[in-house]
């Protein structure tokens, strides 16, 4: 048996970054690893039946036999669920004992540990000092071990003899074989119209990409029973069903926005440079020789609307928006953090074009940073690094919008080129925008905003956030519902001068935030310049 190595082999085992686990993003690698007799190998996915008729073919090329494992079968040669049962083996059970059958069989094989990962903690460190054993001794056999696992836990002690190897979504071209097999099975049933036009077909597949296989049968199969066929309607079962999947990874929400850079007040500077890539995603803009955009860091002051145009920017590029959470990522799940991102990163490029919404990185690298590997094993810092490799690598189209309004904890690495297009400093309003700001929310409130002097309004205001604004237009419609009036200027001049603006008990944060952005970040607001005149000033036209 001869088994060439392939000249460049990514080797995980010898990362010179020891906080961040390279992964083999790759499926595809499978095979290289395999024949590079790496003897460990972790393949993270929820898609058993997927890996295991990969290994299939990889066994088939290679002259090798498949051996699977499960706590339920113990060790037996690959086959059907019905064969497996068939052949169990009780006596093999026990990991240990199926560990120590590996190194007795002298065949070339490949073994796929199904529930495996269970095990791995430190309490079973019987477990994990026999996998350390096998890993040692099954490099110079033509043996190996595949640990199949819906997450991605490590203990230390394994990390430098297990090979991680992420298992990607499927493509296109596996949700239309999977298609055509489903339409294969049923099409001899009268009660089924399986014919499908072009174009439902590739609204169909398109609306798949995100979920597993399993998942994917599973809803075409529903959608099928309910519609009796493929159509229009599939394609919203399946949409909603994906919604689902991504609600359930925990970190990623479908954002349905409202927002339109019409309710957004002010920003021009922002607002400009979003729009001329509002084009950016199409494929004549490829052809064009244009860059996917990659993603912007809006940075500023708490309330001048940056999460507001993070909702506005996907209604505008009329692309989904994804809102990943980052407080989930350091709360109870910590645990299964690292492959809940990889997930949500997964995800997101499935669908992708898209845009993915960090609201308020700067807390994630508070907690990356507090972590320092002590605290949580140094899974936050882990996390942040897939992530920031993911940035600077990413080929899909997911624009990634993050906000932050704390620049004393944002990681160098984050702000370094290459990561975002660009990244905007928002400050408060100017009195132009402020007078924007006003007529944005007298309109949400259905109010015709000539009816209010917008010019005093925004003088008086001045050192308001959008927030506070709105808060001052809320709080006197309060007040003139009691009083049964409407809504006058007057009545919102009045809940102005009862406001203390954050600009005034933060105005050092601010002026530092102002100092860190100057030559740093681009500004997103117009500038001041002639429209903060004092009022009752004489305006000379020279
Ligand atoms: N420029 C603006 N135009 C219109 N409304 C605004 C603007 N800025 C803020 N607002 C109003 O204030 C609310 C809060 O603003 P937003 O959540 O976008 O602030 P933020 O910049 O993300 O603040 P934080 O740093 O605290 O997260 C918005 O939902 C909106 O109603
Ligand atoms: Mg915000």
């Amino acid at each position: 048996m001869s088994e060439s190595l392939p000249m460049e082999i990514n080797d995980t085992r010898t990362g010179t970054e020891p906080e961040v686990r390279k992964t083999v993003r790759k499926f595809s690698e499978l095979e290289v690893l395999i024949r590079a007799r790496y003897p460990l190998i972790y393949v993270v996915t929820w898609e058993e039946q997927r890996v295991l008729s990969l290994v299939n073919r990889i066994a088939g090329g290679l002259d090798k036999k498949v051996f699977e494992w499960s706590l339920t079968t113990g060790l037996v040669s690959g086959g059907t669920e019905a064969m497996l049962q068939k052949n169990k083996d009780t006596a093999t059970q026990d990991p240990l004992v199926a560990m120590d059958k590996v190194l007795e069989i002298v065949d070339p094989a490949l073994y796929v540990f199904k529930d495996l990962h269970a095990m791995l903690g430190r309490h079973n460190m019987a477990i994990i000092r026999r996998l350390r054993e096998i890993a040692a001794s099954l490099k110079n056999t033509y043996k190996t071990i595949v640990i199949v696992s819906p997450m991605l836990e490590i203990p230390p002690e394994l990390e430098k003899d297990l090979t991680v190897v992420d298992f990607d979504l499927p493509r296109a071209k596996d949700f239309a074989m999977l298609l055509d097999r489903i339409i294969e099975e049923v099409k001899g049933n009268p009660k089924l119209d399986v014919n499908i036009h072009a174009e439902t077909r590739e609204a169909v597949i398109h609306a798949l990409m995100g979920l597993t296989l399993s998942e994917a049968e599973n809803v075409l199969a529903k959608t099928l029973v309910r519609h009796r066929g493929f159509g229009e309607k599939s394609v919203e079962v399946i949409l909603s069903e994906k919604k689902q999947v991504i609600l359930k990874s925990g970190m990623l929400e479908y954002y349905e926005s409202q927002e339109n850079m019409a309710t957004v007040g002010g920003l021009d500077g922002l607002k400009t440079w979003l729009l001329k890539r509002a084009v950016a995603f199409t494929d004549k803009a490829r052809s064009f020789g244009l860059p996917s955009p990659r993603g912007v860091l809006l940075l500023g002051v708490q309330g001048c609307g940056k999460s507001l145009m993070a909702k506005a920017i996907s209604q505008v590029w009329r692309l989904p928006l994804l809102r990943f959470d980052v407080g989930k990522v350091f709360g109870s799940l910590v645990g299964s953090s690292e492959e809940n991102v990889r997930r949500a990163i997964q995800v997101a490029e499935s669908i992708s074009p898209a845009i993915l919404w960090i609201d308020e990185i700067d807390k994630a690298f508070r907690g990356s940073q507090s972590s320092g590997g002590n605290t949580d094993g140094g899974t936050s810092a882990r996390v942040f690094g897939t992530f920031l490799s993911w940035m600077s690598d990413k080929t899909a189209p997911v624009f990634v919008v993050a906000t932050a309004n704390d620049i004393s904890h944002l990681p160098p690495e984050l702000l370094r080129k290459g990561r975002f297009d660009e990244i905007f400093f928002v400050d408060l309003p100017s009195k132009r925008e402020r007078m924007n700001i006003f007529d944005v929310h007298l309109k949400k409130k259905g109010r015709d905003s000539k009816r209010f002097d917008l010019d005093r309004l925004a003088t008086v205001s001045k050192g308001f956030s959008g927030a506070e604004i709105e808060e001052a237009i809320t709080s006197s419609l309060f007040d003139a519902f009691y009083e049964q009036k409407d809504l006058s200027t007057e009545g919102i001049l009045e809940a102005i001068r009862q406001t203390v603006p954050l600009s005034k008990t933060m105005s050092e944060q601010i002026d530092d935030l102002r100092k860190w952005a100057s030559g740093r970040a681009r500004p997103a607001n117009t500038p001041e310049s002639a429209d903060e005149e004092e009022p009752g000033k004489r305006k000379l036209e020279l």
